[in-house]
C-alpha cells in the first residue's frame, strides 16, 4: 500500500482553493492539476508499506501530541525538476506545525520506517510537470491569490491508489489535534 500522513481540508477550504488553482490552469501551457477533492497538505511520505504495518504507524501517529493548528496557504513557488516544475502554494504556519512533523518522522523512524532525508516544506500542490505561459510569472500570479486560512484540526493517514488512471485517496486512520494539548505553547 502506498500511505503518506497529511493534513485535509474542509469543503469551503476546497473551493475557495480552486478558484486560485483554476487561475493559475490559465496561465499554464501544460501541467497536471490534482482534482479539488485530492487536496492535502502532506507531513510523511511513507511509500510502499506492507499493509501489517499499518497499526505501527497507527501508534506512530498516536504518539504525537499537538493542539489545533492555523494554516495560511500563502504565496507560490516551485519545486525544480527535469520532468517539469512542481508548482504549489507554501503552507504558512508555527512552530507547532514543524514539532508535529518532527515527532511523527521521529516515531516513526523509531518504528524502522525510513522516511525522505529532505527538508519538510509545507505545501499544497497546485500543479505536476506545470509549464507556465510566456509572460506569466509565479509571483505575479501570487498576487492575484488572497490568502486562504484554516485550522489543521486532525492528521490523517491516507492511502494512494491509480484507479483507472485516477489517483484516489482513501482514509484509514485519523487522529484528532487535541485542543487540550499544552505542551506546545511557549
Ligand atoms: P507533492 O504534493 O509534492 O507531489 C501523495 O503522493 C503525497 O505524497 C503528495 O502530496 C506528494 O507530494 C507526496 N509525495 C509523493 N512522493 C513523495 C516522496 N518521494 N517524498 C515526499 N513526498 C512525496
Amino acid at each position: 500500500m502506498r500511505l503518506f500522513i497529511a493534513v485535509e481540508f474542509p469543503p469551503s477550504f476546497r473551493r475557495a482553493w480552486q478558484r486560485g488553482a483554476e487561475a493559475v490552469r490559465s496561465r499554464c501551457v501544460r501541467g497536471s492539476f490534482p482534482p479539488e477533492g485530492n487536496l492535502h497538505m502532506t507531513l510523511c511520505f511513507l511509500g510502499e508499506t506492507p499493509p501489517e504495518r499499518v497499526n505501527e504507524v497507527i501508534a506512530a501517529m498516536d504518539r504525537t501530541d499537538s493542539p489545533p493548528i492555523p494554516l495560511t496557504a500563502g504565496p507560490l513557488g516551485r519545486f525544480r525538476s527535469r520532468g517539469g516544475d512542481t508548482v504549489y502554494r507554501a503552507v504558512e504556519a508555527g512552530e507547532e506545525l514543524y514539532r508535529l512533523q518532527r515527532t511523527l518522522a521521529s516515531e516513526l523512524a523509531k518504528r524502522g520506517f525510513s522516511l525522505e532525508e529532505r527538508a519538510f516544506t509545507p505545501h499544497l500542490t497546485v500543479a505536476r510537470r506545470a509549464v507556465l505561459s510566456e509572460g506569466a510569472s509565479l509571483r505575479g500570479l501570487s498576487s492575484e491569490l488572497p490568502p486562504l486560512c484554516c485550522t489543521a484540526r486532525e492528521i490523517a493517514l491516507l492511502r494512494s491508489d491509480l484507479i483507472g488512471g485516477r489517483r484516489v485517496y482513501t482514509r484509514l486512520y485519523a487522529k484528532a489535534l487535541d485542543a487540550e494539548a499544552t505542551h506546545s505553547t511557549p
